[in-house]
């Protein structure tokens, strides 16, 4: 695992999103797995900078969401469908039948998550998954004593994810409790993932993800199993590791071949 130390979320959100946009220029086919939440908010609007200025394109690119909740319309702004409209989708070129996200609506979650797997197969597979982390380490929205291996399928949210998330619906608003979400096992098999965590709320858990066991009560923390793990984090959130001087140095005498930046 490799873990980049930024100065903020600014400065490590644009850093993450040059890594994106090499993964692009490379291969213009890359297919991307999608993260929601406040984290890579700054991170896609990079992209959007970045297709609008330097003409970075999406046009043959196929993105799969990690989650959406259960019961939520595509149209319902506190769903993950209008997220993504909103804050990626309508700003770059990615065309509309290259985009997919779990159905909160199906009629049949256990055969939906099924062919949402086969898609991602027949795809070719994830190249890049962009990734955040809960206050209680769920990557998607995997919530700690989810198997490691799992796929995509039905969650029950943690109260703690569900005060966390309060945020994203209208006071008063029912939060669904259940989710659709990509397994750790699917996550997994990603080439490449690329987590951010901001802000001293996260400091805990990064550490436990980075440096604590493989563990899950601590779903990020599979990560650790992953061949190409990348883990982009401002300073607040990267006091509590215990070889932050180790990671700084490392990044600091990266090779100039191996740098995206
Ligand atoms: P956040 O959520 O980006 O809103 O902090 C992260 C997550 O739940 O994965």
């Amino acid at each position: 695992m490799e873990v980049i130390i930024k100065q903020d979320a600014e400065a490590a959100s644009l850093l993450g999103a040059k890594l994106v946009a090499s993964v692009i220029r490379k291969n213009p086919s890359s297919v991307l797995g999608l993260a929601t939440g406040s984290t890579p908010l700054k991170l896609y609007k990079n992209l959007i900078e970045f297709h609008k200025k330097e003409g970075l394109d999406f046009s043959s690119c196929t993105t799969f969401n990690l989650d959406e909740y259960v019961g939520l319309s595509p149209d319902h702004p506190s769903s993950y469908h209008y997220f993504m409209n909103e804050n990626l989708f309508r700003h770059i070129n990615v065309p509309q039948k290259q985009v997919h996200i779990p159905d909160g609506q199906t009629q049949d979650v256990p055969l939906h998550c099924l062919e949402y797997e086969t898609k991602m197969r027949q795809a070719g597979g994830v190249d890049l998954q962009i990734l955040g982390i809960g206050t209680d380490g769920h990557i998607g929205f995997n919530e700690p004593s989810s198997s490691l291996s799992s796929r995509t399928r039905i969650k029950t949210l943690t109260e703690k994810t569900l005060t966390d998330n309060a945020s994203f619906f209208k006071s008063g608003e029912t939060m669904p409790h259940h989710v659709l979400t990509m397994g750790i096992g699917t996550i997994m098999e990603a080439k490449s993932c690329l987590l951010l965590a901001f802000g001293e709320k996260k400091a805990d858990i990064v550490a436990q993800m980075v440096e604590g066991p493989i563990t899950s009560m601590v779903p990020a923390s599979a990560l650790q199993w992953h061949r190409s793990a990348t883990v982009i984090v401002d300073e607040a959130a990267s006091t509590k590791l215990k070889r932050l001087e180790y990671y700084r140095w490392v990044y600091q005498s990266k090779p100039e071949w191996q740098r995206f930046e």
